[in-house]
Formats: C-alpha cells, sequence, structure tokens
C-alpha cells in the first residue's frame, strides 16, 4: 500500500522553501492494519493437582469471544495495574474444548504468566496476533516436543468436531484428554509419518535442530506430508519494535527477512506457526 503525503513545513532545510512535495511511503498491510484491543480479566488459576506440585497449569481468561486466539495464535495481555508489565505476556489458548463451548466467555490460557497475576486481575488483549494453524487432514497427527501439550489441543479440539482421527505423540505430562484422542510417547513418532495426512508440531525453539532426529529423518530425507510448527520462543514486543528477539532461522522461501548475517522470520509476525519446509531444521 502507498501513502502519499503533501507538506509545506514538514522537511524544512531539506527542501527548496515555499515548495510543496510529494513523499510517497510504502508501507506493508500489516503495519497499518488496526490490532485490537480489549479490556479482560483473570479470573481463575487451576493448579496441579498433587501434593507439593504447586505448578500453573492453566488461566481463565474472561473476554469477549473476538479475543481469543484462533490454535497456534496468541493475544499480548498487559496488566495495567502491574508496574513491572510493561511488556506484555503472550498468551496461547489451550483450551480442549475450543469451539465446542458455548456458555462460558473466554479461553484457558496456557502458561507462563507472571506471579503477580492473581484471579481478579484485569487485563488488556492485544490481538489476537500471529499466524496460526491452517492443515487439514483427516488423520491429524501431533506432536509436542516440549514440556506441554496444551498449545496443541485447540487445533485437535477443531479436527474432532470434524471427526477426524487425532493421535499425539509427546513426553510431556497430560491434561484430561478427550477418550477419542490416541496418545503415544515421542519414540512412536516417526511410525506417524506413514499413517498420518498432516503432522502439527509444538516446538520450543532450541528443540528445531534435534527435530530431524525425532521424526527418524536422514540428513538428505525429505517429510511426505503436510507439516507446520509452533515456534515456542520469547515474543517480548510482538513485532511493535521488531526487537528481533524472536527470530527463527529460515529458509529462501516466501520471501524471509534477511540481514548480512543471517535469514529469518520473526515468531511474532511471521509466525509463530511456520511450515516446516520454510525452517531450518
Ligand atoms: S518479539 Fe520483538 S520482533 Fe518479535
Amino acid at each position: 500500500m502507498v501513502l502519499i503525503w503533501y507538506t509545506q513545513t514538514a522537511f524544512q532545510g531539506c527542501i527548496p522553501e515555499r515548495r510543496n512535495f510529494r513523499l510517497i511511503i510504502t508501507v506493508s498491510r500489516d503495519t497499518i492494519l488496526p490490532v485490537r484491543t480489549y479490556e479482560a480479566r483473570l479470573t481463575e488459576i487451576q493448579l496441579a493437582a498433587g501434593e507439593g506440585a504447586g505448578g500453573r497449569l492453566a488461566a481463565w481468561i474472561d473476554c469477549p469471544p473476538s479475543a481469543i486466539p484462533a490454535a497456534g495464535q496468541y493475544v499480548l495481555a498487559y496488566a495495567p495495574r502491574d508496574p513491572f508489565s510493561a511488556v506484555g505476556t503472550a498468551l496461547f489458548c489451550g483450551e480442549a474444548s475450543l469451539g465446542l463451548k458455548t456458555s462460558a466467555r473466554g479461553f484457558l490460557a496456557v502458561p507462563p504468566f507472571p506471579a503477580s497475576w492473581v484471579p481478579g486481575t484485569p487485563l488488556v488483549l492485544r490481538g489476537p496476533l500471529g499466524r496460526g494453524f491452517s492443515l487439514n487432514g483427516q488423520r491429524l497427527a501431533l506432536a509436542a516436543l516440549g514440556d506441554t501439550v496444551a498449545r496443541l489441543l485447540p487445533l485437535a479440539a477443531q479436527a474432532l468436531q470434524r471427526s477426524d482421527a487425532v493421535t499425539l505423540f509427546t513426553n510431556a505430562s497430560l491434561p484430561a484428554l478427550p477418550a477419542s484422542i490416541e496418545i503415544y510417547p515421542l519414540g512412536s513418532l516417526p511410525e506417524a509419518l506413514a499413517w498420518a495426512d498432516c503432522l502439527a508440531i509444538d516446538l520450543p525453539l532450541e528443540a528445531l535442530p534435534g527435530l530431524r532426529l525425532s521424526l527418524g529423518l536422514k540428513k538428505e530425507d525429505q517429510l511426505i506430508l503436510p507439516a507446520q510448527a509452533l515456534v515456542y520462543t520469547p515474543i517480548p514486543c510482538a513485532g511493535l519494535a521488531e526487537c528481533g528477539a524472536c527470530a527463527v532461522p529460515a529458509r529462501h522461501s516466501r520471501q524471509p527477512r534477511t540481514t548480512e548475517r543471517r535469514t529469518f522470520w520473526l515468531a511474532c509476525k511471521d509466525g509463530p506457526v511456520f511450515n516446516l519446509d520454510e525452517l531450518v531444521w
């Protein structure tokens, strides 16, 4: 998109006086599209069961339906009354029944979130942001290589709604899941490649170099099915300042961002879900 700006006063000293000039600024559509903000409230924190557990499993965020991030997307959340909340917290939906629930307002957010957030904390949500999952197939394989399966659950819920078969591969601890999801350890993942129509992965950025091994692929092997990965990495500015903290190594496809030294995507804007063939792994 091109904006044309006529002015006599700006850039004084750079142009001859009293002469109109035309400044053409090219901006990407992403930059100027308004991102909505919503008032929200943390209403409940679910804790891990068991003696000495004490971990936070999820937080219920009460918000309007249009603020709920789709599978793989996120919202950036700020607690306006928290002086340490200048940097937002990226919240992903971890709701296994997303799309099925009609009575409750809001969504179940996946940790981590600040320790200062307690039930009743008012929040401002910005988003939803980023690219989510866009996979189609009647046999969906899910692989969680990090310490949670939660960010994959909205995708599982969508597939179950369509009566697709869903199989989950992980070594992470599991929440209560629908009985129709088959569950296997990560070591069984290579066998899924022959069975599944498509593969959705959730992995921390640091696990990307080991992904080929997890899939049982040799260096020269190609994946034989469509696959997307949610690359989980800190997203401190969500693209507002282009800080680069969320850079993910990219292949030369779909015009990645480049500097003299590297070719990369920004997980906050270009992802956090990528087609696997767009990444270096
Ligand atoms: S988080 Fe700052 S550029 Fe992505």
